[in-house]
């Protein structure tokens, strides 16, 4: 049941801020539905919307990006391509202390609504492995179980999801035991809703009880992580970096001991690994250093020129591509997710169709884009971050994200990108695997992540399996 006093409430509330619309049907509701409507209507900053739309809605001329002073971030590169091989094994050390002192814990981000991939469920239950079709969650979990083992310690993770996935999300962890991972280190949090409006900034109804909401932004996980109690809970359990990563991105070492080494040795607020941009156009953000600060600048905002700038060497000048993995100080999370005034993320608009009730009352699917979407990019706290550090990272080992159905980052792309590390890491470790032009192996066989993390650990447990299994198609390497 609705008090009317808070009905009242917050009906002028919205009615001051030019957003009365939201409750046009009121009346026609019944009392569920106004209970439902109350409550969300609640949960909205409207203070916040305000700015966002004078913003980025009613101001015509949208800040253009800078040039002057754009500079390539620095960035520390790999003893492959010509870095210092006993900085990195110092690294490796550090890392592994901190790892063992319990320090560190994994962070995936998983509140998007995966559009592009056209799945319907959330994207951490999309089956990615090339033989087992294991889900992303599950090739996760199994990366930390090992990592856990590895460093001997009970490494923690939290998962950021939103309204529109964390039902199914918990369901699907409770109905896969946790994948094998003690179910006290794993945590859910829920990230923040912010409602879409049209192109006049005014909120829109996705039914006549129901205000259309969307997810924050990957940049709301660091408020969510404060407001869900995330960082308390890391303050306890002596956790004081986070390893962050995307959903999609099974490649990804979730922990990896050189990058958390590198992040400890500079106390840095931030850290990120670049991985070379494959081709000048490549759809990936830039590390960029300007006036002392790293950032990043999206490709969408990048001058084409800039981007095809070649050094006397031949390589691109702006190759530094960020793919999303960072490592988080927890006190950094608390100073930007928390309420420090000036050092919140910024909110960027995005133009979509949103289907709307209208105002005749009638449901509306537009054809063009009639709404726009705010959201925060969670690099844009790099700015604000000190000593920030970026590390290379080797594409093959850390990223292959699955964001379409078809094509380039599609399911089929990220398996032949597994196929081919696995291969790799067992020619590394000695085995002889035939493999295509492509370093394809010819046989379709995968390694299994809660046998070893990434290439090193592989390489020592190889060494222990005897006999070496058979590598043909349908081989699993290392179930346990
Ligand atoms: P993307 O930008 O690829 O968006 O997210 P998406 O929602 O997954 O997919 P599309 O664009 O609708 O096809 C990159 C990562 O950030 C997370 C996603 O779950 C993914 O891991 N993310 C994105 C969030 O956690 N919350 C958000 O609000 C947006």
């Amino acid at each position: 049941m609705t008090n009317r006093d808070d009905v009242d409430k917050v009906r002028v509330a919205f009615e001051e801020a030019g957003q009365g619309q939201v409750f046009r049907y009121w009346e026609e509701l019944d009392a569920a539905a106004q209970a439902q409507l109350l409550a969300q209507a609640q949960t909205i900053d409207l203070k916040e919307v305000q700015a966002m739309v004078a913003e980025h809605v009613l101001t015509e001329n949208r800040e253009s990006l800078r040039l002057d002073g754009l500079e390539p971030a620095p960035y520390i590169s790999l003893p492959e391509n010509g870095g210092d091989a006993a900085l990195w094994e110092s690294a490796r050390e550090l890392g592994a202390e901190a790892l063992m002192a319990g320090r560190v814990a994994a962070f995936c981000v998983a509140g998007g609504q995966g559009t592009r991939l056209g799945y319907d469920g959330p994207k951490g239950t999309y089956p990615v492995t090339p033989v087992s079709g294991k889900s992303l969650f599950q090739v996760f979990a199994e990366k930390i179980a090992r990592s856990s083992e590895r460093f001997s310690t009970t490494i923690h993770w939290f998962i950021l999801t939103s309204e529109i996935n964390n039902e199914a999300t918990i369901r699907s962890f409770r109905e896969n035991d946790f994948f094998g991972l003690p179910e006290e280190s794993v945590h859910f949090i829920v990230q923040g809703l912010v409602p879409a409006v049209d192109l006049e900034g005014k909120i829109l109804l996705s039914e006549k009880g129901r205000i259309a909401m969307t997810p924050d932004g990957h940049g709301g996980s660091l408020r969510a992580l404060v407001r869900g109690g995330a960082v308390e809970r890391m303050r306890s359990l002596g956790v004081d970096c986070l390893s962050y990563f995307q959903v999609d991105n099974p490649l990804v070492q979730c922990i990896d001991p050189a990058f958390v080494g590198f992040h400890v040795q500079a106390g840095s607020d931030l850290s990120s690994k670049m991985v070379s941009k494959a081709y000048a156009s490549e759809k990936v953000g830039h590390f960029c250093t300007q006036g002392g600060r790293n950032l990043v600048i999206e490709y969408s905002d990048m001058p084409a020129a800039l981007q095809a700038e070649k050094e006397p060497d031949g390589q691109l000048r702006y190759r530094a591509g960020s793919v999303a993995i960072h490592i988080f100080d927890r006190d950094f999370i608390a100073q930007l997710g928390g309420d420090v005034a000036g050092a919140k993320l910024p909110f960027h608009r995005a133009n979509k169709k949103i289907p709307f009730v209208n105002a005749a009352g009638e449901m509306t699917k537009p054809e063009e884009p009639n709404g726009v979407k705010f959201e925060m990019f969670v690099f844009d706290a790099l700015p604000l971050a000190k000593n920030a550090v970026i590390i290379e990272a080797f594409r093959g080992d850390d990223f292959s994200p699955v964001k379409n159905a078809e094509g380039i980052d599609s399911p089929k792309t990220c398996a032949e990108d597994q196929r081919r590390m696995f291969g790799r890491w067992l020619q590394a470790a000695g085995a002889d695997v035939p493999v295509d032009e492509t370093d394809l192996p010819e046989a379709v066989f995968e390694i299994s992540h809660r046998f070893a993390a990434d290439q090193a650990d592989f390489i020592k447990r190889w060494q222990t399996l005897s006999p070496k299994p058979v590598l043909e198609n349908g081989s699993i390497i290392g179930t346990v």
